[in-house]
């Protein structure tokens, strides 16, 4: 077993977007495309002698041939030893948990996330630093950087280790350890949460649908809900990882998640629905024919958290980010606590999170996290939900309802625009900030404009500045229309439109939300003239 050099030459396209590098299955397949992103990663990386990685990803397509080749090119870097998860299997919360746990100087994340897999499908790459967390910017921009300039790539002739084994082996100096990728995560599920509860729950009758949507969530719903908990078998379904999720789309969101939506509306609904995306970091929670926007989510959970063992000492701050709706922002002003705005993304959150400014943080893309990790986290947002109705004696219904009736109900929506051709969403984009200064003090499709930006952020830890996070456009009744392009897409762009309207009046929470908003919905047609310039007549996912 040798050392190897190898010439390389530069791909102009490594840029890490929102969560990683994600591109098509087949421009990894390119020559050298994962090993000269990898290679500009370590070349960035100080000096590994000594020190711990943690690999594994979603199971999609690819993720095996990349573990092994990863695993080389750590032993040329210099890496003591990795922690992969058997059959290379970890998920992004379990793999922020494993890099905390071992402490370790951090972990490398497979995965496209919610992006569908297969030969055909994406496949994606992130690195997580030593607190568990997605790298910042500084990182990611600079192996962009190193990407461009790479002439050489370090690897060895090493074999492929067994990877369906635990077990120690040896890549050249290295020590790989391929270790039980459920373990850690639930160990650390058990110190956050009442299970007692949460069995007593289930033993009287409690039924729950966890659709795992044949992503890598699978294995740990199917470990804690039904192995740890006592949830009846099949509660977990689809909870088999497959490396084309099915053919399916991992992504949890009512368009997505029909089939589980469908359940849930049928006359014998189970009491809770559930579901996890490709990588189970993110959530979707479902009540009895009654759909909960992610938002709500996070400020049911924020506002009951000491009823949480984990969380009894009651919360540090909350965070959200920008175009997630300002329920939670109403619970944190009655909890007398911040609640901090930060761009789209979870890298945002890591800081806040560190500082301890912050324990619980949220988005409006079925995200929702603690500072148990620095990844959301898809069965966690289950098991704390579970907690709640356990603790409470109420329905997820209930719940979400008392949070309206407390706050009013902050209606919302978001309207995605996919597979745009890039210039065109970059010449919208280019017209909507050319109109900013022009708006605030006027009137546009009925609706009064008081502020309009584009968002700009500082953060409070380490004064790092982030600017155009999206085009924001705010109404004196407080109403939003937010619009910002995608960062995780790769076919052209897509134009996010987020929708947010607060109704104070009880006796309107029912209205449905697509009609509720429907002035705001005008509105950003008259301000971004979505039709005429992209040619689509509607949304192609409305959530
Ligand atoms: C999307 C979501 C964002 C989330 C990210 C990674 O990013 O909108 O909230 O953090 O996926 O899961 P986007 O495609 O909008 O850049
Ligand atoms: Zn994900």
């Amino acid at each position: 077993m040798t050392l190897l050099t190898l010439p390389t030459t530069p791909y102009n396209d490594q840029r890490p977007g929102t969560s990683g590098l994600r591109k098509k299955v087949t421009v990894f397949q390119q020559k050298h495309y994962l090993e000269n992103f990898v290679q500009a990663l370590f070349d960035v990386l100080p000096a590994a002698q000594g020190l711990t990685l943690v690999l594994g990803g979603d199971g999609r397509y690819y993720n095996r041939v990349a573990v092994q080749t990863i695993l080389r090119m750590a032993a040329a870097k210099g890496y003591a030893r990795v922690l992969v998860g058997q059959g290379g299997i970890l998920s992004t919360p379990a793999v922020s948990a494993v890099i905390r746990a071992a402490q370790a100087s951090g972990g490398i994340v497979l995965s496209a996330s919610h992006n569908p897999g297969g030969p055909d499908g994406d496949f994606g790459i992130k690195y997580n630093i030593g607190n568990g967390g997605p790298a910042p910017e500084k990182v990611t921009e600079a192996v962009f950087a190193r990407s461009q300039q790479l002439a050489e790539i370090h690897t060895s002739d090493s074999a492929d280790i067994a990877l369906d084994q635990l077990g120690d082996y040896r890549v050249d100096g290295m020590q790989v350890t391929v270790i039980d990728p459920v373990a850690i995560y639930a160990e650390l599920m058990r110190s956050l949460f009442d299970f007692e509860a949460i069995r007593a729950l289930f033993a009287g009758g409690f039924r729950l649908r966890f659709d795992a949507m044949h992503a890598v969530g699978g294995p740990y719903a199917k470990a804690l809900l039904e192995g740890e908990l006592g949830a009846p078998a099949g509660t977990v379904v689809n909870a088999v990882p497959l490396e084309d999720f099915g053919g399916l789309h991992p992504d949890p969101n009512p368009v997505n998640a029909e089939d589980l939506i469908a359940h849930l509306f049928a006359d014998d609904a189970p009491d809770m629905g559930a579901a996890s995306d490709g990588d189970a970091d993110r959530n979707m929670v479902v009540g009895r024919r009654f759909v909960i926007s992610p938002s709500d989510s996070l400020a049911v959970l924020a506002a009951h958290a000491k009823l949480v063992p984990g969380y009894r000492q009651g919360l540090a701050g909350v965070a959200r980010s920008m175009p997630t709706s300002t329920a939670v922002d109403r619970v944190a002003k009655s909890l007398g606590i911040p609640c901090f705005e930060t761009p789209t993304g979870w890298k945002f959150f890591g800081n806040l999170l560190d500082a301890g400014k912050v324990t619980l943080c949220g988005e409006e893309s079925y995200g929702t996290g603690s500072d148990h990790v620095r990844e959301k986290d898809g069965l966690w947002a289950v098991l704390f939900w579970l907690n709640l109705v356990a603790a409470s004696g109420k329905s997820v219904e209930t719940l979400v309802r008392e949070l309206w009736t407390a706050h009013g109900r902050c209606v919302y929506s978001r309207h995605d625009f996919e597979a745009i051709p890039t210039d065109k969403a970059d010449a919208l984009m280019l017209r909507l900030r050319a109109a900013l200064p022009k708006l605030p003090g006027t009137t546009v499709a009925g609706c009064a404009i008081a502020l309009a930006d584009d968002f700009a952020y500082t953060d409070p830890v380490d004064g790092s500045v982030s600017q155009k996070q999206g085009i924001r456009v705010i109404l004196t009744d407080g109403s939003r229309v937010v619009f910002r392009l995608s960062g995780t897409g790769t076919e052209g762009a897509t134009l996010r439109v987020y929708l947010e309207r607060h109704e104070p009046d009880a006796t309107r929470h029912d209205r449905e939300a697509q009609t509720a908003l429907q002035p705001l919905i005008a509105l950003a047609e008259a301000l971004a003239q979505i039709r005429a310039s992209t040619g689509m007549e509607r949304p192609s996912v409305t959530t």
